[in-house]
């Protein structure tokens, strides 16, 4: 099901004109559709239906609190990466106790606000971090519930900046550390153990590394179970992938059915997913205008109002996004590169491009950009973060306003 499509020469969201939304609120801005974020997450969670599962929606990809409470409404928890998602899931209305607390360096502060909001679990990636939060649980008289997230000996095949596991990674820790922590942790009595953790990295398409990962998380678990340790839940994590040719070998039935298989002796046992991308980032285009159009035969360039500090993917990840005319024109063709106005040559959004006639004013719809767009734009080159729009059916909601000039000097002294 497509929720950018053309109808007649006009580029749509659901059953807006994009070039509508670009009159009202102006470029660059984010359109996203409500509608295929409803429809991805409800994809997901049939195939997951094998087992009883909770999907946990990772907060990193796009942390609007519109877009968090659609799913909030479907029935999501939230994976969250510092105190600031906490705060963020909550006032999205995710209940505590289906909020995840991942990442490598939580402060005591973060820990403390986790422990006080009643969290669902923290997933603990040291020894370290476990003994600090046994202390602060303990000195709040609280028991706090715990996970360790153990890096199993996978190589994911993805780009390398977003591989999370193997040798390289500093995420997680070992199985025998993992073990000794799990059975420190059981004498401690300001915790609880409460599950397993794992993610293998981001914008996988393959099944095969989550099928590993269930295969060692099933073999753990059993060796877990020796010492009389028992998990209310295994989190596999996230990172399916979308967008691009690859999407078709994704087989996420295989995956559903390899943790069906692995974990079938432990009936009592939940499981959670952890996705971002797959139920955010073709829910969102990034909407932008041409400004000049440049250069001589061999390169030519149209020059857009958005930039790498809007959409960083493609200077980071060299992440191909499609570009698209919002209308579609008749007349000569040619070859282009799309580059934004920062000063930086990485600021390219795609290479050799072919666009009809494109003229100074015309916009351009870069899609796939719900995930990780917005949420790791910046204000590099002091220009002020862009507007969110929101489309449900035929109605459009500005869900986050234009930063505007005093954004940028708000937290400096007058
Ligand atoms: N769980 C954990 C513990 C994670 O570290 C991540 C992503 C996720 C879940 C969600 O992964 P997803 O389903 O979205 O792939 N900025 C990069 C992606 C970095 C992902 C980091 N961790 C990008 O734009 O491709």
């Amino acid at each position: 099901m497509k929720f950018f499509d053309y109808k007649g020469k006009n580029l749509h969201a659901d059953r807006v004109d994009i070039a509508f939304l670009a009159r009202k609120f102006k470029t660059p801005l984010y359109v996203y559709s409500r509608a295929r974020l409803i429809h991805q997450y409800r994809k997901l969670a049939r195939f997951f239906e094998l087992s009883p599962t909770l999907i946990c929606y990772a907060l990193k990809a796009n942390s609007n609190a519109l877009l968090c409470r659609t799913l909030q409404k479907e029935g999501a928890g939230a994976e969250v990466v510092s105190g600031g998602e906490i705060l963020l899931a909550l006032r999205a209305g995710f209940e505590s106790s289906k909020i995840l607390f991942s990442g490598v360096g939580k402060t005591r502060e973060e820990i403390r606000l986790g422990i006080g909001r009643g969290i669902l679990s923290f997933n603990v990636e040291s020894f370290e971090e476990l003994k600090t939060i046994a202390e602060e649980a303990s000195k709040m008289r609280r028991t706090a519930p715990v996970s360790v997230r153990i890096n199993f000996p996978i190589e994911a095949k993805t780009h390398p900046h977003t591989v999370t596991s193997g040798r390289l990674s500093k995420f997680g820790v070992g199985e025998n550390e993992a073990f000794k922590m799990y059975q420190w942790a059981k004498k401690q009595r300001s915790l609880e153990i409460v599950g397993l953790h794992s993610h293998g990295g981001s914008q996988l398409f393959s099944s095969k590394p989550y099928e590993q990962a269930a295969k060692r998380a099933g073999n753990f678990l059993r060796r877990l179970k020796t010492q009389n340790i028992s998990l209310s839940f295994v989190d596999m994590g996230g990172g399916f992938g979308v967008g691009g040719e690859e999407e078709k070998d994704l087989k996420l039935s295989r995956i559903a059915r390899a943790y069906a298989r692995e974990f079938k002796d432990f009936p009592s046992m939940k499981l959670i997913i952890e996705p971002g991308r797959f139920l955010v980032a073709e829910s969102g285009a990034l909407l932008t205008r041409i400004v000049y159009v440049k250069g001589e035969r061999k390169r030519k360039f149209l020059i857009v109002d958005a930039g790498m500090n809007d959409l960083l993917r493609p200077a980071l990840y060299g992440a191909h996004h499609p570009v698209i005319p919002v209308v579609k024109k008749k007349g000569q063709s040619g070859i282009f590169d799309v580059a934004g106005p920062i000063c930086e040559s990485a600021d390219i959004f795609v290479r050799g491009e072919r666009f009809v006639s494109p003229q100074v004013g015309d916009l351009l719809a870069i899609l796939n950009a719900g995930a990780y767009g917005f949420s790791m734009s910046s204000q590099y080159n002091s220009r002020p973060r862009a507007a969110e729009v929101l489309v449900d059916g035929k109605i459009s909601r500005l869900i986050r306003r234009r930063e505007s000039f005093e954004d940028l000097v708000r937290t400096e002294p007058a």
